[in-house]
């Protein structure tokens, strides 16, 4: 039995974020990781093996479509699915390391297996027992499950399975057009499958402004996905490794079918929290199964925090880093801090989507009185030498003031350049700040200076 200052269950970003950050602050430290290798979700079956896909695939598609146009002629590649593979479990696999490394230079331990809280100040893992004075839940979450579908990870797969399927399927449903299966959905089609989205709503990526909801839906449609809105899935069925999807349309309750090679459920995710003996301890959990923290971070049980996926909030890995700063600082005596309304959101696809603060939806439901300062990447040089013309930068600030309460984007780099309307947030800046901030030329940032010009006296290139 050892004994810690802070044992942290979870090594996904929140988790091995906040087990750093504790041990630069002279924390003891200890991180219980059951899987094979540290990063959680987001390194291993997320974010990072996503990305990989989305970038080999964007690749083909640029040489495809785009390379013949630059005067790069000759035979566009082919897909080796092996290959593809090896260089995302690769990508992975260096980032993994990656954190072991950081772990060993800052002194953290890595208890290896799933652990559960006996108590307030201990956590078992296998056979043993740690003390703790302090514990940090960082478990994250798992895909929701649907009524009426079973996932086999083969046939019928979460984001964990679409990223390691046998061979590329010919057709394929995606359940949900969130950004699970928008992100992978566009892959897959980039791919070459025939990629329909059945999405209960009438609108894709839900609590998405609503104008980038519409550029984006239309994008994707030109890309090759289908759509059918407006319907509820409510069952699949599977046999000689292939799919039949049951939906119904909301708007006159009939019933219709699918086949495909393979079906993909992105259709929300939730606390992962199994294991961890939180009925027994008391532990306050909302109904749908998230942890209830105070403002830092800690349950209603002393010295027990949780942070990221398993408490409220969006399941954003970026999320839970800065609460796993945050918690951090507060086991050390400090005071961590996690700015909730300056959070940006980003869905990588080509053209990439990125926002920050409130939608224009929002505002008005505030009954905040708002301006738009908005800019088509039509009018950037740079985006326009990339073929990457579409989509637009948005930005909402407030009509008296002037201070900059939103932006939401669709074009290129749009992950990256959200970022400059995220510190000026931060600073409380105003959309005239950004706009008499010089950016240099040419680059796509320019659009965001435009969009915040397009607030006042106006743009110049539109
Ligand atoms: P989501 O919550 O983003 O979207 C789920 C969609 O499924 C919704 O549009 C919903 O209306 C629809 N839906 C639910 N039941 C349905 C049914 N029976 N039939 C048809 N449609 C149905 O969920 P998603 O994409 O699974 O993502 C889960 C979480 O992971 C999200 O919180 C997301 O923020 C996070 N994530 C973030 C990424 C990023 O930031 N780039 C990447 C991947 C995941």
């Amino acid at each position: 039995m050892a004994s810690y200052d802070v044992i942290i269950i979870g090594a996904g970003p929140g988790g091995y974020v906040a087990a750093i950050r504790c041990a630069q602050l002279g924390l003891k430290t200890a991180v219980v990781e059951g899987r094979e290798t540290l990063g959680g979700t987001c390194l291993n079956v997320g974010c990072i093996p996503s990305k990989a896909m989305l970038h080999a695939s964007h690749m083909l598609h640029e040489a495809e479509h785009n390379f013949a146009k630059m005067g790069l002629k000759g035979k566009s590649p082919s897909v080796d699915w092996k290959q593809m593979q090896a260089y995302k479990d690769e990508t992975v696999e260096g980032n993994t390391k990656g954190i072991e490394f950081l772990f060993k230079k800052n002194k953290i331990d890595w208890l290896k297996g799933w652990g559960s809280i006996p108590e307030a100040g201990k956590v078992k893992v296998g056979d043993e027992v740690h003390e703790a004075k302090n514990i940090v839940i960082a478990t994250g979450s798992e895909a929701a499950s649907l009524p009426g579908v079973e996932v086999d990870e083969q046939t019928v797969v979460t984001s964990t399975g679409a990223l390691t399927l046998a061979k590329i399927p010919k057709t394929m449903v995606v359940i949900g057009a969130g950004v699970i299966g928008l992100e992978l959905g566009s892959v897959y089609s980039r791919l070459g499958t025939q990629v329909t989205v059945v999405e209960y709503l009438d609108a894709i990526t839900p609590g998405m402004d609503a104008e980038v909801q519409k550029s984006f839906q239309r994008i994707l449609t030109k890309q090759g996905l289908s759509f059918i809105m407006g319907a509820a899935v409510s069952g699949v069925e599977t046999a000689k490794g292939k799919a039949k999807i049951t939906y119904k349309l909301r708007k006159d309750d009939s019933e219709h079918q699918l086949d495909a090679d393979c079906v993909l459920v992105s259709t929300g995710r939730k606390p992962f929290t199994d294991g961890l003996g939180l009925s027994d301890l008391g532990i306050e959990v909302s109904k749908r199964g998230q942890i209830q923290t105070d403002g830092h971070w800690q349950t209603n049980v002393k010295g027990i925090y949780a942070i990221g996926d398993a408490i409220d909030g969006p399941m954003l890995a970026h999320k839970a880093e800065d609460e796993g700063m945050a918690v951090a600082e507060v086991l050390a005596g400090k005071h961590g801090h996690v700015n909730y309304a300056v959070i940006p959101g980003v869905i990588y696809t080509h053209p990439e989507v990125a926002n920050v603060g409130k939608t224009e939806q929002q505002l008005k439901e505030e009954g905040v009185d708002y301006k738009v300062g908005k800019f088509s990447f039509m009018g950037n040089a740079r985006a326009k030498a990339m073929f990457q013309g579409e989509g637009f930068v948005k930005i909402l600030a407030d009509k008296q003031t002037d201070r900059i309460l939103g932006a939401h984007t669709i074009g290129p780099m749009a992950g990256d350049l959200i970022h400059e309307i995220c510190v000026a947030m931060e600073f409380g800046a105003s959309a005239q700040d950004l706009a008499l901030t010089c950016h240099a030329h040419p680059t796509v940032s320019e659009a965001v200076r435009e969009a915040a010009l397009a607030c006042g006296d106006g743009p110049i290139h539109a």
